[in-house]
Order: structure tokens, then C-alpha cells, then sequence
């Protein structure tokens, strides 16, 4: 398990998705209600860069063909992906944000 800084708290506020490159994966972070959620940046559908989607509520939604995606569980709620999204760990420690990688 590989433990990287991915930034401070106060990078990522709510109501945007934070998109980071980490070990040349694109990840996605998100703010609900103050908890940090990190997912694969990459849709599974085809290629498109979640970090240029959109976020309503607590559902991310592809730029390219807009499925959604829930942020707490990566599921695809919509179409045409299916395949849900990778999440990752998150820490934080004092004021410093950690995403935890296999
Ligand atoms: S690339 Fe995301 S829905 Fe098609």
C-alpha cells in the first residue's frame, strides 16, 4: 500500500470535482459534506476525463456521453457506461490529504 499527499484540505472545496494526476493516473476528488471521496478520473465507458465533468448533488456526470456516476460508491447510475469507477482511500491528517494506492 503506497500513501501519497495529494494536497491540503482547503483544495478541495465542495460543490467541484478535483481532478489530479497521481503515479500518470488521471483520479477525480470530491467534497460531500466534508468528506473527501477519490475515484478514477477516466470514465468507463470510453475515454473522457471526469475532471471536466459535471457534479450535481452527489453524482458525477461524464463530459463525453454523460453518464452518471455516484461519488460515494464509483457505481454508474446511468448509461451508456456500466462498469462503475474505482475508489480510492482517502486520509487526512491534520490539515494534509493522503490517497492510499495498492
Ligand atoms: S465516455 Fe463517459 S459516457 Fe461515454
Amino acid at each position: 500500500m503506497k500513501r501519497v499527499e495529494i494536497g491540503k484540505l482547503e483544495d478541495f472545496r465542495e460543490g467541484a470535482i478535483h481532478g489530479i494526476d497521481v503515479d500518470e493516473r488521471k483520479l477525480i476528488v470530491v467534497n460531500l459534506e466534508g468528506e473527501l471521496h477519490a475515484l478514477d478520473g477516466i470514465c468507463t465507458h470510453e475515454y473522457a476525463e471526469l475532471g471536466r465533468g459535471f457534479l450535481t448533488g452527489d453524482t458525477v456526470r461524464c463530459p463525453l456521453h454523460f453518464s452518471q456516476f455516484d461519488v460515494e460508491t464509483g457505481e454508474a447510475i446511468t448509461t451508456p457506461a456500466e462498469e462503475p469507477l474505482e475508489k480510492f482511500r482517502v486520509e487526512v491528517e491534520g490539515e494534509s490529504v493522503y490517497l492510499l494506492l495498492d
